[in-house]
């Protein structure tokens, strides 16, 4: 029987990929079998290709700050050629800050609204240019509860997550109809860098936990199946949709 998950000769892209979920999504790309390129700033981004690597299957990277809008095209553009095309892209770098929203500084909106927003738009229309070409592409943006809730004292990155959500759903509308599939991921309340505010934190952690029908928090790697469905012929007639993977806690 033909393996639909499969991802073999398929090329990824995968920004954020050194750390957290675009850690772990890359993981499960690659070995799902994808050709995969990861572009991110951090200076870990070498070793954790290396530590990516089974088999002796390459693990390529190009190291990029995703904020400054010259570097996310000529990464972009190396990360292209590095591969020789592109069939998956996942939009994963992200950051987050936290003030009152009465105090919240416009540097910190401005650079939260850049690199969760403006960012992940440059990348799908430049992996979108490509996959219209070719008639077929996976582009899997990474959402957040807060695309759906406000939260607290997090007015940028709220703002930025709604704005992926209905970025998702426009490029669906347009890009749907040429064989590109554009879907996001949203997911709950994860133990990652990102986070680390929040995991422990007795004013918080009760409430969020509280609310999680699978009682704890989400693992990096609980988002493995999910980027895989999306990425492969699995999802052929998933469009538009924003997944949450979030141990139920919308569901509440
Ligand atoms: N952790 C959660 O609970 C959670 C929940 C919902 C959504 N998300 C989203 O998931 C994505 C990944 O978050 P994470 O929790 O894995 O965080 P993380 O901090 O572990 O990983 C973020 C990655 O993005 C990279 N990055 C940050 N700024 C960059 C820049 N300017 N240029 C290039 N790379 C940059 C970092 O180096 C890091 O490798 C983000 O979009 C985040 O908003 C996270």
């Amino acid at each position: 029987m033909q393996n639909i998950f499969d991802l073999k000769n398929k090329k990824a892209i995968i920004t954020g990929g050194a750390s957290g979920l675009g850690r772990a999504m890359a993981e499960g790309l690659y070995d799902a079998n994808a050709e995969i390129c990861i572009i991110d700033v951090s200076e870990n981004i070498e070793k954790v290709a290396n530590e990516l690597v089974k088999n002796g299957r390459k693990v390529n990277f190009v190291k990029a700050n995703l904020s400054n809008r010259e570097e996310v095209k000529s990464s972009f553009a190396k990360a292209l050629e590095i591969l020789g095309g592109i069939d998956i892209l996942v939009n994963s770098a992200g950051t987050q800050k936290r003030h009152p929203s009465e105090n919240f500084p416009i540097e910190d909106w401005d650079i939260v609204l850049e690199l969760n927003l403006t960012t992940v738009f440059t990348m799908c229309q430049m992996a979108g240019r490509e996959m219209i070409k070719q008639g077929h592409g996976k582009i899997i943006n990474i959402a957040s509860m807060l695309s759906f809730m406000g939260g607290f004292t997090v007015p940028a990155y709220a703002a930025s997550k709604g704005g992926v959500a209905q970025l998702t759903k426009t490029l669906t509308n347009e890009w749907g109809p040429k064989g590109v599939n554009v879907n996001a991921i949203a997911p709950g309340w994860m133990d990652t860098p990102l986070t680390e505010a929040l995991v422990g934190n007795p004013d918080r952690e009760p409430g969020i936990l509280g609310r999680t029908p699978a009682g704890r928090w989400g693992k990096p790697e609980d988002l493995k199946g999910t980027v895989i469905f999306l990425a492969s012929s699995a999802s052929d007639f998933v469009n538009g949709a924003i997944i949450p993977v979030d141990g139920g806690y919308l569901a509440k």
